[in-house]
């Protein structure tokens, strides 16, 4: 983290585990900018809506994007979230970076990764970092919306899950949850999921995930 504060802000009380919030993160969380405290009353001044949960821990998170019609741009982002506080913080950055500067096209908004919000933030504690995912899985859904609204259908891209370990059912997505809970290698994620444990014929193929998502979102 490079804006780290010396004070420690949580100490999990579990785990025993120190958190450091960057001042950047305490600012967007404090003063979320974009953020809706309730649905809009009228849904049609929107262009676009998308809402996703987290199976990681439950929470969910829900947009309305406007579009400026002239240029194509992202003109408006607001959401609303029963996430917590690094849900919050990411979120409120990811839908600055994305109207910032009279706003980015949709395929450029697409193009902007978790870690891109980490790196504005200054990074987060690595136990939350699956929570800045939340405002880049709703974004997807958002811009899905609108894709389907004006009828450009090859433009959505559709989050399927794909079984990877036939005997107990685990999916790609089993497994990316997993990573974002912070399972980073091969032993880590057998002890969330068991996946490949009694089928070695599909480990090479869960190394290969893991590596995928890790990159993703990790760097
Ligand atoms: S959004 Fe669920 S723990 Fe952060």
């Amino acid at each position: 983290m490079d804006n780290a504060k010396k004070d420690i802000d949580v100490i999990n009380q579990y785990t025993g585990e120190k958190w450091y919030y960057t001042d950047i993160v305490k600012d967007h969380f404090f003063n979320p900018r974009n953020l809706l405290w309730e649905r809009p009353k009228d849904e049609s001044e929107y262009d676009a809506h998308g809402m996703v949960g987290s199976p990681a821990c439950g929470d969910m998170m829900e947009m309305w994007m406007k579009i400026d019609k002239t240029n194509e741009k992202v003109a408006d982002l607001k959401w609303k979230t029963f996430g917590c506080a690094s849900a919050i913080a990411a979120t409120s950055m990811f839908s600055a970076m994305v109207t910032e500067n009279d706003g980015l096209s949709i395929e450029d908004a697409l193009k902007v990764r978790p870690q891109d919000v980490m790196k504005r933030l200054g990074g987060l504690p690595n136990r939350k970092i699956h929570c800045s995912v939340l405002a880049d899985k709703a974004f997807q859904k958002t811009a899905n919306d609108y894709f389907r609204k004006i009828g450009e259908y090859s433009k959505i891209v559709v989050d399927g899950a794909r079984v990877i370990d036939t005997k107990l059912n685990i999916t790609d997505k089993d497994i990316e949850e997993a990573v974002l809970e912070g399972a980073i290698n091969l032993e880590e994620v057998q002890k969330k999921l068991k996946v490949g444990i009694g089928s070695p014929e599909i480990i090479t193929e869960v190394e290969q995930l893991i590596r995928f998502y890790k990159d993703k979102y990790y760097g």
